[in-house]
């Protein structure tokens, strides 16, 4: 399994986004349980939740419980997995269609970091993102909550989401080195965030590709895969593997956390850290 270090982590490149697992069109818990523990046997010591990772109407923060679990059931050595986590998302129903409205009041992030530590059953949670700026509050006000949560030792260390560079460098004001990593969208078909990649390779900080595959939320154009799957049908593998090599070998900063609804998609994805493409196949891919 490629290993990486994410800030003072030592984790694995490919890490296990758990969101499909608790939020609408889940297969259930106990399908959760076996995904997360599928993917921790086969080697991967980084999972990515969110306090908002649940179904609309339903529970709260099912998706840290969820992580909670399957480390309390799982055999294997539990202190070398990397969790991260995220506040200022809740879910909510607008009509039939399930909606992440934002709170980045920072009292209320305040709270929910701490719902968040309880949930997954730690004193300090080693990652914890701003999962995306709430307009209604200024964005350094949300980030001063983040920093008190690490200073109260909340959190250990601390990430931005879905930010653009501006953005990014009013954390990086606040936050100093206990900012790590940027997890915003990257995929064949999401590159426009490839201005804050490059920002992120100059500064040193890691990464985080988060719907590496494209995501749930269709339509995109399914064409933008056609070179992965040329790539793919020679090495004889998925060409989501070959997406998220493509990926990895955008950087050493590079982390990619692709998601699964269970164990078969996960394993395949953990496969593509051994996968080494060619020239010819990134003169194919771009
Ligand atoms: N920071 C943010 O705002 C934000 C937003 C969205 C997501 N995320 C994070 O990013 C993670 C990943 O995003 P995502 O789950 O939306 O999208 P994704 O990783 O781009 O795609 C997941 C889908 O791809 C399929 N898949 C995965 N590996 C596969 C393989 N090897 N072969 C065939 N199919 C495969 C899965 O299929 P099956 O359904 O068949 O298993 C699943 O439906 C989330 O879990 C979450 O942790 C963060």
């Amino acid at each position: 399994m490629l290993h990486r270090n994410l800030g003072p982590f030592d984790t694995t490149a490919i890490g296990h986004g758990e969101m499909p697992l608790t939020i609408e069109n889940n297969r259930g818990h106990d399908v959760g349980i076996e995904t997360l523990h599928a993917s921790l046997d086969a080697g991967c010591r980084h999972i990515d939740t969110a306090w908002a990772y649940y179904t609309p109407g339903e529970e709260e923060q099912t998706g840290e419980k969820l992580v909670r679990e399957a480390l309390d059931t799982w055999h294997g050595p539990k202190d070398e997995v990397l969790v991260a986590t995220k506040i200022g998302l809740r879910r909510a129903w607008d009509g039939d269609k399930p909606v992440w409205p934002r709170d980045g009041k920072p009292e209320h992030l305040i709270r929910y970091g701490k719902e968040s530590a309880m949930a997954l059953g730690v004193d300090t949670i080693d990652l914890l993102y701003m999962h995306r700026h709430d307009p209604e509050v200024p964005y350094n006000e949300s980030i001063e909550a983040i920093k008190q949560l690490v200073d109260e030792g909340v959190a250990q260390y601390a990430g931005v989401s879905n930010v653009t560079i501006e953005q990014l460098d009013i954390a990086r004001g606040i936050l100093g080195d206990k900012l790590i990593a940027v997890q915003n969208q990257y995929s064949p078909v999401h590159l426009d965030t490839q201005d804050t990649l490059d920002y992120c390779a100059k500064l040193g900080l890691a990464f985080v590709c988060w719907s590496p595959l494209g995501g749930y939320r269709h339509p995109y154009d399914e064409h933008k895969f056609d070179p992965f799957r040329e790539v793919a049908a020679k090495h004889g593998v998925s060409y989501q593997q070959v997406v998220l090599a493509w990926e990895l070998a955008k950087g050493d900063h590079m982390f990619v956390i692709p998601g699964a609804h269970r164990p078969e998609t996960i394993l395949d994805s953990l496969k593509a850290g051994e996968l080494e493409l060619d020239e010819e196949d990134f003169a194919k891919l771009g």
